[in-house]
């Protein structure tokens, strides 16, 4: 079900259009009924808002029972993005805000989680709302081309040895459908930190991919100033400054987390990166 008009819909998700709002959408189809608030309305039910001065909020949380934050990735002043949210979020008398954070969040180095652990702040000390906090590790699908066989060679500019707790974007969305669904009386004042199932490099995903269709994939590490000439013209410096940072951090410690809040969620194991390639095997050969 997906909200048709501003009224009546039961959860909000907000940048729905993004990687991880269409999943949580998606998560939701058919357990609740959905408003989607997107930057540019494109599909019938789509609610539109300008996240950077509030515009609209008001209007689309209307009537909502919980709403799901999803701030854009490395935005400049996200801890002001999330009040104006919580602000319209109290004004319409939603009851539970779930806000997506990250693993890791008070880490100095990587001033975007920093953004993001004040960010949490802001919802613990908000006063009315009731509030849970989901934090993601890295999702396996940022490699999705190289899971689903598309590329056959990976570029990355940190140690592609460093270990991730790769989780799956799936997981996660399915993860946050849950704690929306079963609202603020069972998931009030939640810290959910959320990771995949093993510590894998870089290079070990790529050797999974690589074994998942028996051709090889190359990984190379490309500096941090040849990463910012092939993506950083086409981003605000200070959002590649903050990617920077974080490829910094990367490179030196990997960024891990444990999965037993998301095992716990789901009620099963969460999807590991060889269960990933298997799910793209099978779409690409026409199975179910
Ligand atoms: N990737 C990971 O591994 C990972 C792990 C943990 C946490 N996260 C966090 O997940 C969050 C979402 O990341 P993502 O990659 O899914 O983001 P995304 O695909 O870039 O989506 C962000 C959405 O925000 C919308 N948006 C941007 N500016 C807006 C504005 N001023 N007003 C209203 N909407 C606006 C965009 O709308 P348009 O489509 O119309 O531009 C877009 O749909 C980020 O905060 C990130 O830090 C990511």
């Amino acid at each position: 079900m997906t909200g048709t008009s501003s009224r009546g819909a039961d959860l909000a998700v907000i940048g729905a259009a993004g990687k991880t709002g269409t999943s949580v959408v998606g998560a939701l189809t058919g357990l609740a009924d959905v408003r989607p608030v997107v930057r540019t309305a494109r599909r019938p039910g789509d609610v539109a808002v300008d996240l950077d001065t509030g515009a609209g909020l008001d209007r689309a949380l209307q009537g909502c029972r919980g709403v799901y934050v999803i701030a854009p990735n490395v935005h400049p002043d996200e801890p002001g993005l999330v009040r104006r949210v919580l602000a319209a979020a109290a004004s319409a008398g939603v009851e539970h805000v779930v806000y997506h954070s990250v693993a890791w969040p008070c880490t100095p180095a990587m001033p975007h989680h920093v953004d993001k652990a004040r960010c949490e702040d802001e919802l613990r000390t908000f006063g009315d709302l009731r509030w849970t906090i989901l934090q993601p590790c890295a999702y396996a699908e940022n490699f999705s081309a190289v899971l689903t066989g598309e590329a056959d060679e990976v570029d990355v500019p940190y140690n592609p040895g460093s270990p991730f707790s790769f989780v799956s974007l799936n997981d996660i969305a399915q993860a946050a459908a849950r704690v929306l669904v079963d609202g603020g009386d069972a998931h009030h004042g939640a810290t959910y930190e959320l990771g995949g199932p093993e510590a894998l490099s870089v290079r070990q995903l790529c050797a999974r991919a690589a074994a998942a269709r028996s051709r090889p994939v190359s990984v190379r590490q490309i500096s941090v100033d040849e990463w910012k000439a092939r993506h950083g013209a086409a981003m605000p410096d200070d959002a590649v400054a903050r990617l920077a940072a974080m490829f910094d951090f990367y490179d030196k410690h990997g960024f891990l987390a444990s999965s037993a809040h998301l095992e716990h969620l789901l009620g099963r194991s969460p999807a590991s990166v060889d269960d990933l390639c298997r799910a793209a095997a099978t779409r690409s050969s026409g199975g179910p």
